[in-house]
């Protein structure tokens, strides 16, 4: 990770920029950086084609805590390609900003607008990856467990975003990833090829001896059109008691929200005593704090070429 520019994808982190965002993530969150104002008199746009309570919350209270302003701009507002093209927008937004957080439908909108923009843009979501999400949740995972080494993750579900994410995170950290989707909906096989990852057809191999159950919704913003097809192809593919029993006795149950109970994962599950999904809804403040740190903003005279 280089000072000023993009964060895209956990696949662009060095071991030491991992180890840095975890170690400053924990210093955010047990108060040890006070009167720590780097973005002051900085400004963000936030520009989201796709809803969002978590990403555009914390991302705005992340900036603010750092001394910085946020603009958001919500679907509708911003229309990438459609309103005008994308390299157009990069180039009027780093005339007043100092960084963007992007969430697109298109990742290729994404790598488009950090190719154009001079300022760091960072990615809030896209259809193929969400890596401020996993981010977060690996230093859940690292706070409950104490250490990623060894420890089985499993993924049930679909094979999208956030999976891919994992991933990507995969190769780069030492835990064994299962994921378990159905026939058809599995992850781009391309990173597959890339990781150590065991994809099945099997919810129930995935969750075997796991230490974290993880699961993500059927039908992502954009899919809506799906969603009849989706219930009945991911139907056998839902955290419940029957799954957490396969896994280990102090397994992690995880999920990124918005969750829909019954669907993926049972009101039971996500209600009980393994759930710690307001931990990881939490620590995305603390996690993007530590990004936004590392990243920074360009100086003034790199950032608008004139
Ligand atoms: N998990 C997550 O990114 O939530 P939002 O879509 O609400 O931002
Ligand atoms: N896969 C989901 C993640 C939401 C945070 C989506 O893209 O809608």
């Amino acid at each position: 990770m280089v000072k000023g520019k993009d964060f895209i994808s956990i696949l662009d982190l060095g071991k030491k920029d991992i180890e840095d965002i975890f170690t400053l993530s924990g210093e955010f969150k047990h108060g040890k950086k006070k009167n720590f104002f780097p973005l002051s008199g900085k400004f963000f746009a936030l520009i989201f084609e796709k809803p969002s309570t978590r990403t555009r919350v914390s991302f705005e209270v992340a900036i603010g805590g750092l001394g910085g302003g946020s603009i958001y701009l919500g679907p509708g507002d911003i229309q990438f390609g459609r309103r005008e093209p994308v390299k157009d927008i990069a180039r009027v937004m780093e005339r007043y900003v100092h960084g963007i957080v992007a969430r697109t439908f298109s990742h290729k909108h994404l790598l488009e607008l950090a190719g154009a923009a001079s300022v760091p843009v960072i990615n809030g979501l896209t259809d193929l990856f969400h890596p401020c999400q996993v981010m977060g949740d690996l230093f859940t995972i690292l706070e409950k467990k104490k250490n990623l080494k060894g420890l089985k993750i499993a993924f049930i579900g679909d094979g999208n975003n956030v999976a891919n994410s994992w991933i990507a995170a995969s190769t780069k950290l030492p835990f064994h990833l299962s994921i378990a989707a159905p026939e058809g909906y599995e992850p781009k096989a391309e990173l597959v090829k890339k990781a150590k990852v065991k994809v099945t057809n099997s919810p129930e191999e995935a969750a075997k001896d796991a230490d974290v159950l993880y699961t993500d919704v059927w039908v992502s913003m954009g899919q809506e059109e799906e969603r009849k097809e989706r219930l009945k192809r991911f139907k056998y593919f839902q955290i419940d008691k029957h799954i957490l029993k396969l896994a280990k006795k102090d397994v992690l149950v995880m999920h990124c929200l918005p969750a829909h109970r019954g669907e993926e994962i049972s009101d039971g599950v996500i209600e009980g005593k393994h759930s710690v999904v307001f931990d990881q809804a939490e620590n995305r403040l603390h996690v993007q704090k530590a990004i936004l740190t590392k990243i920074g903003t360009v100086p003034d005279f790199l950032r608008v070429r004139r």
